[in-house]
Formats: C-alpha cells, structure tokens, sequence
C-alpha cells in the first residue's frame, strides 16, 4: 500500500486532499499538522483510523520530519507539501511566520526528501505570478515569469524556487503545482468566501476591499485535489503543472451571488479599505494539466457550487463559529 505524507492536512485544502485520497486511493495517510489557528483536527476527525494517522508537528523541525520521512518507501511513496501560512492579510500585518514556514519549513522538508530519496510534490500558487491587468488577453502559464506582491506570495515563490534548485542541484524527484483561488467546505472564515457566507448567517454586512473589482480565478477544492492526485500518478518529474478551471469572476459578483442566494438584496454590502499591493487579477491556463494529464475540473457551475458551500457553512456552525470572533477582531484592528 502506498503511504503519504500530508503536511498541512487539518487546514483548508489538505483535508479535502486526505479526504479525496481516503476515497479514491489504497493509500495510508500520515498528516503531519502544527494546528496553527488555521489547523482544525474537526475537518479530518472522521477519516483518523487504520488508513489515517495524525501527526502534531512543524515542518521545520528537522527530527520530527527526518523521522517520519524514513518511515516511506523511496520506491512507491511520496510527500505532498501543503502547510503555509497562507492569508495575505496576515503576511502584511506580520510577515514572519511566513518566511519561517514557507521558506525555512519546505527547505527542512526537501532535505529530508532528498536524503531519504522519496518522491515530493509541492503545493503554491498562483500568486508567485503577481497580478495581471483586467483587460490583458494572456493568462498564466507554466512559462510566466515570477512576479510575487505580497509576503506570502514572495515566500511561497522563494519555496517554489527552492524545490526547482533541489530538483536541479541534487536530484530532488519533485514536481510543483500552481493553483488559483479555492473554494468549498471547511475553509477558514477569514478568508473571502466563508468570511462572507458567515457574515450573512450572523447578520453581519459583507465587506469588499476598494471597489470590489479585483478579479479571482475559483476553482472548487475537490477539483485542486484531484488535480493534486493526477499530477502525483502520472506527472514528469521536475516540471510545474498550473491548476485552475476557467472560474473568473470579479470580487463584487462573488458577493452579490452569495447574497442573493442567501435571499438578502444584492447590493447589501459595505465597501471597505482596500488591501496595500492588492493584486488586480489572476487567470490561470491550465492547457498542460488537463493535455498531458487528462485531468478537468467535475464543477463547472460556480453558483451552484457557491449554493453547495453556503449550505454547508449553515450545518455546520460548530466548525466555523469558534473561528468567527478572533477574525473579525484581527479585521477589525485593519480597518477591513
Ligand atoms: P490553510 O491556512 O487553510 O491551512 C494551512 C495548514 O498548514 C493548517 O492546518 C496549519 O495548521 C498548517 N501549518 C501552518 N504552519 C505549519 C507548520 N509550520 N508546520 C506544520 N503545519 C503547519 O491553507 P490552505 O488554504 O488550505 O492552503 C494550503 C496550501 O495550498 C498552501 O500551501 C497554499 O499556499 C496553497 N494554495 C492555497 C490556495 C487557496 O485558495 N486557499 C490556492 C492555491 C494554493
Ligand atoms: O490565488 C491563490 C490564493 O488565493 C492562495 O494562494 C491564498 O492562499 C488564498 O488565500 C487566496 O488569496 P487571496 O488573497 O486572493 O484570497 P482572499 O480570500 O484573502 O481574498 C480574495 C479576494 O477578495 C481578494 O481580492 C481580496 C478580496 N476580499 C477579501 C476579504 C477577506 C474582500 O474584498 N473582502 C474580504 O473581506
């Protein structure tokens, strides 16, 4: 039986990814998790078992991770990178702990790979690309030079380089995946879906940032973890595949959907101060991935994706709702 390591698998999407890898694979889990406030062992409680093996931990510490990577088989098993700091607005009011688990956590994570020779796969983003102007005709390619804003995309683009240096310099068998902006179950309601779904259900107004034109590229994360698994069975070795599934939608759409399918007006929201360095747009062309992968995305309905994510944030207020107040503060002290 094939074993993974999962980093980051109580967060947002490498739980989806453990849950989609429980259901479509013989593989046994192990999910290595610092449970930072971003980590909830509710979103994978159900799945702990014979298959699935938790794991509290940081992925800079070198023993713990040396440990658990000689547990793999180079032959068949393989590490799978999600743990960051990922929210943007945190990386602005304190940029540290970004630089400590994106930069010096994937390098404690690569070395041990390439001791061990075990096979890696490395999550990013889009963001490592900057931002692209609203009328430009182009998208994202694997071929776009690096151009990160903010300190998270800067340090997620320096763990991006570091994995291709490795690949290069020692062999590192790894490949890398760029996706756009995910939604779906059990994201943290700081971020701009839940935030406003929540929002809604607590009788709060959305907030959007400027003018709310800045343009986000969604793709559902069951779509990112299967595209996860795709790239993890049959992609080439040291190459970057970009994932994404034709989601453009400016923020202000976004919002005015999830208000009028939460039966409030749609133009019930505030417009709030807007994010230094705020990137315009992103847009992702995924031609390699689904060409040489066969991989495309199962949903293709944004809205009624958006009516199956609000549905889900109203059944489950124990997830989310011990989150809520400590975000709004942490907005709050923004201003936003
Ligand atoms: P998240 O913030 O929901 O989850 C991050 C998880 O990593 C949490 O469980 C947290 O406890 C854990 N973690 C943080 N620091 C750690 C450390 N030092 N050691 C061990 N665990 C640690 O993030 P997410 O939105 O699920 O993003 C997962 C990955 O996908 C990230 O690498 C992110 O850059 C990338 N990504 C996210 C999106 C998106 O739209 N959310 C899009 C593209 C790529
Ligand atoms: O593109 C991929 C990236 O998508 C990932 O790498 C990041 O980890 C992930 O957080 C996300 O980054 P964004 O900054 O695009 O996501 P966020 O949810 O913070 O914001 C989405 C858009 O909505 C952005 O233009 C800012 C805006 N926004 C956000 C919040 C929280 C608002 O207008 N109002 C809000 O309240």
């Amino acid at each position: 039986m094939t074993r993974l390591v999962v980093t980051g698998g109580a967060g947002f999407i490498g739980s989806n990814f453990v849950r989609h890898a429980v259901a479509n694979t013989d593989a046994s889990v192990t999910v290595l998790d610092k449970l930072t406030y971003a980590g909830n062992l509710g979103s994978i409680e159900d799945l702990l078992g014979d298959r699935v093996r938790f794991v509290r931990g940081d992925i800079g510490d070198a023993e713990l991770v040396d440990g658990l990577v000689r547990e793999l088989d180079p032959a068949e098993d393989a590490i799978v990178h999600f743990a960051a700091e990922s929210h943007n607005d945190n990386s602005l009011a304190e940029p540290r702990p970004f630089l400590d688990t994106n930069v010096v956590g994937t390098y404690t994570l690569i070395e041990a790979a390439r001791r061990a020779d075990v096979r890696f796969h490395h999550i990013s983003t889009d963001e490592v690309y900057g931002d692209l102007e609203f009328d430009d005709p182009e998208r994202f390619t694997e071929e776009t030079p690096y151009r990160p804003s903010s300190p998270y995309s800067s340090t997620k683009a320096a763990s991006d380089l570091l994995v291709l240096a490795w690949v290069r310099s020692f062999g590192l068998r790894a490949t890398i995946s760029n996706c756009s902006n995910n939604y779906g179950p059990y994201q943290h309601v700081e971020k701009f879906i839940p935030r406003q779904i929540t929002n809604v259900l607590r009788g709060i107004r959305p907030r959007l940032y400027g003018r709310g034109e800045n343009v986000r590229d969604w793709i559902h994360a069951d779509d990112h973890s299967a595209a996860v698994l795709a790239i993890l069975d049959r992609g080439r070795i040291g190459e970057t595949y970009l994932i994404g599934a034709d989601g453009e939608r400016s923020n202000r759409e976004v919002v005015e959907l999830v208000l009028e399918a939460m039966g409030r007006p749609s133009d019930a929201y505030d417009l709030v101060a807007d994010r230094p360095g705020h990137d315009l747009r992103y847009a992702i062309d995924a031609s390699k991935l689904r060409d040489e992968l066969g991989w495309s995305p199962r949903f293709r309905d944004f809205s009624a994706g958006i009516r199956g994510t609000i549905a889900w944030y109203r059944d489950h207020e124990w997830w989310w709702g011990p989150q809520k107040a400590a975000a709004e503060a942490r907005y709050a002290e923004l201003g936003r």
